[in-house]
C-alpha cells in the first residue's frame, strides 16, 4: 500500500490516539476521495470496518476501487452522500473529516449532531483537519459540547496543517481569541519546534489580516505586548 502523505500520516496518528478513548469500532472517513486513510486504518487494525463517504461519484469510485484492490470489500462500504447524511452514528465510531474547508466541516457536523442519538455522542471521537477557518471550527465544536482533547501540526511540502481530536462532554465552552486562532492544545506545546514555526507562520498571516480585521489586530497586539 502506498505511504500516506505527511499530512494524512498526522491525521492517522490522531485517529490512533482517538481509538484508545473510544474502544473498538468503525472509522467514518468523510470526503474520502482516494480512500487512502480508510485503507490504512483497516490495514493497521485501527478500525473494525470503515465507511467512506463522498459527495461526488468519481472520488467515491476511487475509494471503492482502492479498498477492493487491498481486499477490504467485506470490511468497508462507500456511499455517495453529503457528509454523514444517511449514516447512523454508533458507539466506537471515529469520524474523520480532512482536507475540507472549515465551513463545510461545520455544516457536516451541524447535521450529524442534530440527527445522532445524544447518548452515542460521548462514545465517539472526531478528528478534523480543516484547510482553512480552523478558528471557526474550534468555536463551533466547543459551543456544541465537544472538548478539544488534542491538537497536532505538521508541515507537508511547505504547507502547515493543524489537526484536532475531539470527544463529547455535552458542556458548551468558550475559548479566548488566542485559543481560537492558535489552538488551545497547540498553545500548550510551544516547546515543540514545529509548533513554534507554525505559530511564526500564523503570526505573519494574521499580521496581514489585522489590517482589515479589528479582532485579529487586537490579538496580534496582545501577543506582541506579552511576547508569547
Ligand atoms: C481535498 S479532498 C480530501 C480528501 C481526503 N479526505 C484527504 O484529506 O486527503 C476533499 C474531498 O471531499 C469531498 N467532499 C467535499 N464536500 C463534501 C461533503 N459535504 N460531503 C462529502 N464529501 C465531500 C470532495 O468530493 C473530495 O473528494
Amino acid at each position: 500500500m502506498p505511504d500516506l502523505t505527511v499530512r494524512l500520516e498526522c491525521v492517522f496518528n490522531e485517529v490512533q490516539i482517538a481509538r484508545r478513548f473510544v474502544g473498538e469500532g468503525r472509522v467514518l472517513d468523510v470526503g474520502s476521495d482516494h480512500g487512502m486513510l480508510a485503507c490504512h486504518c483497516l490495514e493497521k487494525n485501527i478500525a473494525d470496518s470503515v465507511v467512506c463517504t463522498d459527495i461526488h461519484e468519481s472520488p467515491a469510485r476511487r475509494s471503492s476501487r482502492l479498498l477492493s484492490d487491498y481486499g477490504f470489500d467485506s470490511r468497508s462500504s462507500v456511499l455517495v452522500t453529503d457528509g454523514l447524511d444517511g449514516v447512523k452514528i454508533l458507539p466506537g465510531d471515529i469520524i474523520v473529516i480532512a482536507g475540507m474547508g472549515g465551513l463545510n466541516i461545520i455544516d457536516i457536523l451541524t447535521r450529524m449532531t442534530a440527527s445522532a442519538d445524544a447518548r452515542v455522542l460521548p462514545k465517539i471521537a472526531i478528528v478534523l483537519q480543516s484547510q482553512k477557518s480552523a478558528n471557526l471550527v474550534r468555536e463551533f465544536v466547543c459551543a456544541k459540547g465537544f472538548d478539544i482533547q488534542g491538537e497536532s501540526v505538521c508541515n507537508d511540502r511547505n504547507l502547515y496543517y493543524s489537526i484536532m481530536r475531539l470527544t463529547y462532554t455535552g458542556e458548551s465552552t468558550k475559548l479566548s481569541d488566542k485559543e481560537l486562532y492558535y489552538g488551545p492544545r497547540l498553545l500548550e506545546q510551544q516547546g515543540d519546534e514545529t509548533v513554534r514555526k507554525y505559530f511564526r507562520h500564523l503570526d505573519e498571516v494574521y499580521a496581514v489580516r489585522s489590517r482589515s480585521d479589528k479582532r485579529i489586530r487586537a490579538l496580534i497586539e496582545g501577543r506582541i505586548a506579552n511576547a508569547d
